[in-house]
């Protein structure tokens, strides 16, 4: 595997590999990559939880890590992505992961270059180390995919969240279904009511609302979404037995969920966060190790 930049051409084989690993990342610990290879992170959206964990990730394995901060490159005097790219390839750098406001960025990069690419997030594209981790937390929690109910809820057409998951829970037998409001449906058959989907749900995965990518048109009020569209701390009491909460943060306090349900003992939400580390790892080490 050259790149790594999108759920949908994994195979089932080839997922299951990644969270295999990552388990054996969760209960080892650090593991030095034998070899000695420079990465670099570059972001030109906002990110907390995707660069850090990356990070984290690239230290347990021993890998030097090139510094980048897009608000300080010369992305600023007018560098495009592609020659950006291309000085990283040409002063040593052997993976970049990337994350860009462009659905597709990668795109024009694959077949450019020697540097590998690893997708930290496209647009509304893909976000393939989230969905990974996602997999790897419902694993934790239920043991296999297959007949899961998974409900998606939220801002779907503007989720690279969405998509990603959507693709590689299907592909593993899982059986998702999304709640939105038809203005965010985008490619998606979605219901628009808690009732017709709460109670038989496995999973419940809230979405922020993507205002960025919203032209400045707004639906709803925060309070007007929450009640219509967010979990409440009267929906969660309707909650299957063993159902867990999932968000991929950063998460909007009282508007898609409730405050008091962050911590909650169904929420998923920070052993998420924690699982990202030990994907990335595994994803890091299949592409860097496979680099001929
Ligand atoms: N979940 C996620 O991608 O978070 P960040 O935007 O903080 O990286």
């Amino acid at each position: 595997m050259d790149h790594f930049v999108s759920m949908k051409e994994l195979t089932e084989k080839e997922i299951i590999e990644f969270l295999d690993r990552a388990e054996m990342f969760k209960k080892n610990g650090t593991h030095e990559l034998p070899g000695k290879y420079t990465v670099s992170n570059l972001f030109f959206e906002p990110s907390t939880r995707t660069k850090m964990s990356f990070e984290m990730a690239e230290r347990k394995l021993g890998l030097d890590v090139l510094p980048f901060e897009a608000a300080f490159s010369s992305t600023l005097k007018g560098e495009t992505l592609y020659d950006t790219v291309k000085t990283l390839e040409a002063i040593g750098v052997d993976a970049l992961v990337i994350r860009h406001p462009e659905d597709g960025y990668y795109e024009e990069l694959i077949g450019r270059t020697s540097l590998s690419i690893i997708n930290g997030g496209d647009g509304s594209g893909q976000h393939p180390t989230q969905s990974l981790l996602d997999l790897f937390t419902i694993r934790e929690e239920f043991g296999s995919f297959e007949g899961l109910n998974v409900l998606i809820v939220g801002d779907i057409g503007h989720s690279r969240v969405a998509r990603s998951n959507a693709q590689a829970l299907t592909k593993l037998g899982a059986n998702v279904t999304f709640l939105c409001p038809d203005e965010w449906a985008d490619e998606f058959k979605s219901v628009n009511d808690w009732d017709e989907v709460l109670e038989s749900s496995d999973v419940v995965m809230l979405l922020r609302i993507q205002h960025e990518r919203h032209g400045g048109e707004e639906l709803f009020t925060k309070e007007s979404y929450h009640e219509q569209y967010g979990l409440t701390t009267e929906r969660v009491l309707r909650m299957k037995e063993r159902a867990i909460i999932m968000h991929p943060a950063p998460f909007n306090r009282g508007v898609e969920i409730a405050s008091e349900l962050i911590e909650h003992a169904r929420s998923r939400i920070f052993m998420q966060i924690k699982n990202g580390v030990y994907v990335r790892m595994a994803v890091l080490e299949k592409i860097l190790k496979g680099r001929k």
